[in-house]
């Protein structure tokens, strides 16, 4: 099969939070200059990889292409907005061989229990931003396991990726930016 690079994106709080208690995306978590590096991100994208809650709050006024992550798909199908898929009816491997058959990259931005999904199929990078002296107590975890207490990073070296150099993507706040990778390679 073509080869298919898959890169989370997602942009938390110091204690590992993507949205708040409601589920909802909090206004500290929304900034700019992390939102135009992400944009950059979907731009060179084949494709995204988003939750149905995401897909449904956010709309896609460049019509890039979607897979959406539900359990109303019985395996993989097409729809108008994209393509439906269900991880316990089909693999990955199989769903990537007819959703992108010619390989490319391919976005993750969430939510929590797609980040979850991916990092057992494995990431290629994971570019994660962190809007620093923010807290959301009670909110949603990036992932899973930062409930029962572990970090994002120490989840993302147990799955053997490596952080590159730390960088500053909006001084304001500040929100860092740190792109994790099997090698530790610098920052995309
Ligand atoms: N800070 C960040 O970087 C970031 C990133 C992403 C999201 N968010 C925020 O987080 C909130 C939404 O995220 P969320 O985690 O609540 O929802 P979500 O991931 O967008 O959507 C959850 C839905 O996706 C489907 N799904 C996800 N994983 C699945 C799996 N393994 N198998 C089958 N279906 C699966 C299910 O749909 P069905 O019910 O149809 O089965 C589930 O109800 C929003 O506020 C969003 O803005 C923030």
């Amino acid at each position: 099969m073509a080869r298919v690079e898959i890169h989370g994106y997602a942009i938390v709080s110091d204690d590992d939070r993507i949205a708040d208690a409601m589920g909802r995306m909090p206004d500290v978590l929304r900034n700019d200059a992390d939102w135009a590096y992400f944009q950059a991100g979907l731009d060179r994208s084949a494709l995204s990889v988003l939750g149905r809650l995401g897909h449904e709050s956010n709309p896609n006024p460049k019509r890039r292409l979607r897979v959406i992550v539900s359990s109303s798909s019985s395996g993989l199908e097409r729809r108008d907005d994209g393509w439906w898929w269900n991880p316990q009816a089909l693999s990955w491997q199989e769903a990537m061989a007819r959703v992108l058959p010619g390989g490319g990259e391919v976005a993750v931005p969430g939510g929590r229990r797609v980040f979850d999904l991916f990092l057992g199929i494995g990431y290629d990078a994971f570019h994660l931003a962190r809007a620093e002296g923010v807290r959301i107590p009670g909110g949603v975890a990036l992932f899973s396991a930062c409930d029962q207490g572990l970090g994002a990073e120490a989840i993302l070296a147990g799955r053997g990726l490596k952080p590159g150099e730390r960088r500053i993507l909006d001084p304001a706040v500040p929100v860092s930016l740190t792109v994790w990778t099997p090698k530790g390679e610098t920052d995309a």
